[in-house]
């Protein structure tokens, strides 16, 4: 089987194409030459992944999946979420999301927070929604430098490092993207035995 993924960033095209290998391949925006922006303007997960996923469908024909993901942190009523991107302004500045996000929770003793990732699979005409969740704690300072993000102050539960401390080789056996995923490849994994 052949799916459109609907980015054009390489980490994660990679991170998915290992994962679903052997059962589905897993092709690029750039490879059905889509260089549009696509719109994410919804205020949900799952409003955002089904939007990006159904503009593929509709313009370019292609069975297609896209993924959103969001911080919801639990002392401000799951902010930033959505808007995790942009949450210190327009510009996806990640050093200025974290200063926000520290400055926000200042004295704050309930650091609990989630990543949580959608991703909305169209298939035969049906629509699906996957979701990968991994909790954990927002550390009082940044610490570690791999990853991307909001990677440098958040904790995982069960571990003692952030993501930005214990790599990206152990990150991604444990994170939303990847709990999000496993659930999509095993549900693609059914459809071609
Ligand atoms: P996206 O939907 O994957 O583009 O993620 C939206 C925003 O959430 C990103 O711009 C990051 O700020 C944040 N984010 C998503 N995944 C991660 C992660 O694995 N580590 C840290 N931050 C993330």
């Amino acid at each position: 089987m052949k799916l459109v993924f609907a980015t054009n960033n390489q980490h994660k095209l990679d991170e998915v194409q290992k994962i679903t290998a052997g059962h589905t391949e897993i092709v690029s925006l750039a490879a059905i030459d889509c260089h549009d922006d696509i719109p994410e303007t919804a205020d949900t997960l799952e409003g955002n992944a089904l939007q990006k996923a159904r503009y593929i469908k509709d313009k370019f024909g292609y069975d297609c999946f896209a993924d959103d993901t969001g911080l919801e942190v639990e002392a401000l009523n799951n902010a930033p979420g959505v808007y995790s991107a942009r949450y210190a302004g327009p510009g996806h500045d990640s050093e200025a999301n974290m200063k926000k996000l520290l400055r926000e929770m200042e004295g704050m003793e309930n650091r609990k927070a989630r990543f949580r990732t959608v991703i909305a699979l169209i298939l035969d005409g049906k629509e699906y929604l996957f979701e990968g969740i991994v909790n954990g704690q927002i550390t009082k300072d940044k610490r570690g430098t791999s990853g991307f993000g909001y990677d440098p102050i958040f904790m995982p539960d069960n571990h003692t490092k952030t993501f930005a401390e214990m790599g990206n080789d152990i990150k991604n056996t444990i994170s939303h993207r990847a709990e999000a995923v496993k659930k999509l490849s095993a549900f693609l994994s059914t459809l071609s035995e």
